[in-house]
This record gives structure tokens, sequence and C-alpha cells, in this order.
């Protein structure tokens, strides 16, 4: 073998054992190695990009392209998220107009909906939490279902169609014709139920985004059915899997740091910091996709043109070229540039929403579980490598305190 080759060899075995799920509950060491090369082709000849320059660069990069869809999906309309300029610019103007000042407005309702999911367990004493089903779970599904207008009876058929999705993000060659084939069942129900949705809606003077985006202008008029349909499937995958998993993440990171918790218990406003850590520590979206429309050289080496190309954010986000102590949590980690959200163009339109819940959800465990108590370290994790968190994260606590607006 050749050295190039060698490398290629290695950098395959690697990522591989990074994907197997005995490695779930900590990719990290194999990310660490991987950034010994942090620009390398693999066998199969897509590149790994792991460095946290070299990841920056690119997604600032205009010869690259957010296009990574395999042959099965060429047929699909394209969404924002996988949409290049100009066309990607202008959906996303539209989304994000009618997206933000929604956000802002439900700030005090989703506190009101982490406190009631809390109060559910009032009556156990001492009690159990499983934190992915009981809070992680159904906070952002509620809270994107009623931001986007989708009926509330709607809800849990949407949730499983959402989970049975998001494992179609993962490499397609992880994944079993039983698998692929169930992706595509999934696929045809979620445009069968936006259709309908949307066909049933009446948008003449609702305050929900659905009627928000359907009464918007861009500038060829309104969006058409198809990019109306692609963008709200976007919005209720994208916001849902992701927070769930940043939840998770960062309640599993405060109990694994019993310092941390302390703080946040009486601080509310470490809250936004540590969320940020956890963004980096733990990111909810380990890796992202995309494509070359050029020849790239980067870090020595030149990436080219037509390349399939893996961004490896968790990795980024512990490089330590940018991070001091990058295994370290650090709850209020000053100059944290992480790459959680991603970066450039299609940096996450979600950001302030998922922020939000977290902060809230995290101070609200913080201060209401008395001697919260993991029941298993590492919790069982799902399946899915790219949306990475735990399936079920058990604990149990002495006594849920009273919120203190109640008492
Ligand atoms: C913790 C929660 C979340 C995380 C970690 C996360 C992460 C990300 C990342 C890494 C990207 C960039 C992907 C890329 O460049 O390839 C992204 C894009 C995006 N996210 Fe999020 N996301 C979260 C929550 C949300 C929520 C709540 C929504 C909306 C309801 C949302 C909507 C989007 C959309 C529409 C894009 C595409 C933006 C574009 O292409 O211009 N995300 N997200």
């Amino acid at each position: 073998m050749t050295t190039a080759t060698t490398t290629q060899h290695s950098a395959s075995v690697l990522f591989a054992q990074a994907l197997r799920y005995e490695n779930r509950a900590d990719p990290y060491p194999c990310y660490e190695q991987l950034r010994s090369r942090p620009v390398v082709c693999m066998e199969d000849g897509t590149w790994l990009v792991s460095g946290h320059r070299e990841i920056s660069l690119l997604l600032r990069d205009p010869r690259i392209s957010a296009d990574r869809r395999n042959p099965q999906q060429q047929q699909i309309r394209k969404s924002l998220l996988v949409e290049d300029p100009p066309r990607h610019d202008q959906l996303r103007r539209l989304v994000t107009e009618e997206f933000v000042p929604r956000v802002t407005r439900m700030r005090d309702h989703i506190d009101a909906l982490v406190t009631g999911l809390l109060d559910a367990h009032m009556s156990e004493q001492p009690g159990q939490l499983d934190v992915v089903g009981d809070l992680a779970y159904p906070l952002p599904v509620t809270v994107i279902c009623e931001l986007l207008g989708v009926p509330r009876e709607d809800e849990r058929l949407f949730g499983s169609l959402a989970r049975r999705l998001t494992r179609g993000l993962d490499p397609v060659d992880t994944q079993t014709e039983e698998e692929l084939r169930e992706l595509q069942q999934a696929r045809g129900e979620l445009i069968e139920y936006l259709e309908g949705l949307i066909a049933r809606h009446d948008a003449t003077d609702g305050d929900d985004l659905l009627s928000g985006l359907m009464r918007a202008q861009g500038p060829d008029g309104p969006m058409d059915p198809v990019d109306l349909r692609v963008t709200l499937g976007l919005l209720l995958i994208a916001g849902h899997e992701t927070t769930v998993n940043l939840i998770a993440n960062g309640t599993l990171a405060l109990l694994r740091h019993p310092d941390a918790l302390a703080r946040l218990r009486t601080d509310p406003e470490l809250a936004t910091p540590l969320v940020e850590e956890v963004l980096r520590y733990d990111p909810p979206v380990q890796m992202s996709g995309r494509s070359t429309l050029a020849d790239i050289d980067l870090a020595g080496t030149t990436i080219p043109k037509g390349a399939r190309v893996r961004l490896l954010l968790a990795a980024a986000n512990r490089d330590p070229h940018r991070f001091p102590d990058p295994d370290r949590f650090v709850p209020d980690r000053p100059d944290n540039a992480h790459l959680g959200f991603g970066g450039g163009i299609h940096y996450c339109i979600g950001a302030t929403l998922a922020r939000a819940e977290a902060q809230m959800a995290l101070t609200a465990l913080a201060r209401r579980l008395e001697s919260p108590r993991l029941l298993a370290d590492p919790p069982p994790y799902r399946e899915n490598a790219i949306l990475r968190g735990p399936e079920r994260l058990a604990v149990s606590f002495d006594r849920l305190v009273p919120d203190s607006r109640l008492t």
C-alpha cells in the first residue's frame, strides 16, 4: 500500500468505528484520532473534514454546495437546507421573517410548558423521571407544532413520523434495504400529511407560522405549494430530534458535573453560556455534508471538484487548536465559537428557539429536582449517529420542588 492509500484506509476504518453503535455513548476518542488529519479522503472517495479552522472556512466558501443528496433523493424538491444561493437566500429570508418574531413571542409560553411537564411528576415521592420521554421529547414537539399551527391532536402522529425520518440522515451505506424502504414509506406519509394540513389550513387571519408562510410574498410572489410543503417538513423535522438531544445531552452533562448543576441551581444566568458549552461539548448534530463546485485547496491538500464532503462538527468542537482543554466541560467557557449550529449561510434558523427551550428546561431541572441521580451511566443511546442522543435518561430524585413562582 502507498502512504496515500494507507491514510485513506485508516480514515475509513476510524470513521466506520465512530459510526458503530457500540461507540455511540462516546465517539470522541475516534474523532480525536481523525483530527490528526483534519482533511482526508476516504476509500469511497468521500472527504472527511474534522478541524475547526478547516470546517469554518468551508462553511463560508462559495465553491461549496449544500447539496449532498444521494441518487435516491434527487427527485425530491430541495429544501433550503440543501439549496444554494440565490434560491437558498430567497427561501431563507421568507422563513426567517415569519419565524423569528413568533419565537420571541413564545418565550413565556415555553417556560409554562416546562413547568407543566415537570408538575406532572409532582405527586411522586420520591420520584423518577425519564428526562427524554417526560420533558426533552414532548417540549420541542409541542412548541414546534404550536408555532407552526399543527393541530394538537396530530402531535403524536407527527412526532412518530419525525423519529422515523431522522434515521434518513445517517450515511446511506450504514442503512439496510429494509431501513431504506421504511424511510421511503415515512417520507410518503409525511408528504401526504403535510399536503392535507396545507389544504385544510385557513390562512386568512391565523397567527401561526404556517398561515404566515402561506401569506408571505417573496420576490416572485408567494411560495409555491411544493416549496411550502418542503419548508414545513424541514421546520418540523429540523427542530425536533435536535432539541430533544440538546436537552438530554445537557442534563447528562449536568448530572456528570455536580458543580455545574449546583451553580445553575442558584444562578439562572449561567444557563446561557452553559447551553453553548453543551452545544460545543456534546452537540446534537454531530456532522453535516457538502459537495464541492470547484477544486479547493485546504490544509495542504486539494479536495477535487464534485467531491462529497463530510464536516465533523463534533470533532471540530473539540479541536485543541481552537479550544483550550477541549475535553473538559466548562459551563462558563469564554470565547465559545462552537459549530453546534453550523456556520455561514446555512447557520441554524432555529438556534434562538432551541436555546430558549434548553435554557428553560435545564434551569427548571436544576432548580426543581432535589438530589437528582442518574440511574444508568452511560444511558442507552438511539441508533442515529448524526442526530445523536440518549434514548432514555432515567433520573431519580428525592422530591420535586414546587415551582418558586407558585409558592
Ligand atoms: C438544538 C437544536 C438544534 C441544533 C443543534 C441544530 C443544528 C443545526 C445545524 C448544525 C444546521 C446547519 C446544517 C448545515 O449547515 O448543513 C442547522 C440548520 C437549520 N436548522 Fe437547526 N438545529 C437545531 C434546532 C432547530 C430548530 C428548533 C429549528 C426550527 C424549528 C431548526 C431549523 C433549521 C433550519 C431551517 C436549518 C437550515 C438553514 C439553512 O440551510 O439556511 N433547527 N441546524
